[in-house]
């Protein structure tokens, strides 16, 4: 909750005290581009798990412990910058670059909380992952879910 408030309000006050400057010369394309390679990152180790979960890939326990702390320290970062209020896809001159949704900045938001919840079931998968397939199969599915339920409220289709 706290890292991604914080992350807001962070953007909130580099949005208002640099904003005249960076709406022209800067429209957020940079930021955008960085948080969504931050989840295709995120995509790729994701369906490394996936896969053993699945039986599409042999279970591996050092494999399958190397990825889930590769979601478990990519979860410390702070993205903060990744995210100035104003870089929604209803912004002037974004439709098209971004699927992130307006809400997130908007009263009300508890986009905080989901990323807690997305934290929480990283730190999970990390103590799980490298203790059997049956162990990381049980993780996974609270994982997934965490992703949807932010996608659900915050991003478009
Ligand atoms: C707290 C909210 C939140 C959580 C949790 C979250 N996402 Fe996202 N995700 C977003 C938002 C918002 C976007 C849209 C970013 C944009 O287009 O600017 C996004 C975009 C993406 C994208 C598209 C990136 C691109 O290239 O445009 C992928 C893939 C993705 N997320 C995967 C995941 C996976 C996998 C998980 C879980 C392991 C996850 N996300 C968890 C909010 C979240």
């Amino acid at each position: 909750m706290e890292k991604f408030i914080k992350a807001a309000l962070c953007a909130t006050v580099l949005a208002t005290t640099v904003s005249p400057v960076m709406a022209e010369d800067f429209p957020f394309e940079d930021q955008i581009e960085g948080r969504q390679g931050y989840f295709q990152m995120v995509k790729f180790n994701m369906g490394v798990l996936g896969a053993m979960a699945k039986g599409e890939r042999d279970y591996d326990a050092k494999l399958a412990q190397a990825i889930a702390d590769n979601l478990k320290n990519a979860a410390l970062m702070d993205n903060a910058l990744m995210w100035p209020k104003g870089s929604d896809m209803d912004a002037e001159g974004l439709s098209g670059k971004t699927k992130a949704k307006a809400a997130i900045w908007q009263e009300g938001s508890d986009i905080g909380e989901k990323h807690e919840n997305w934290v929480a079931a990283v730190n999970t998968m990390a103590e799980n992952a490298g203790q059997g397939v049956d162990a990381l199969r049980g993780a996974i599915g609270p994982l997934g879910k965490s992703c949807k339920a932010c996608h659900k409220e915050y991003k478009a289709k």
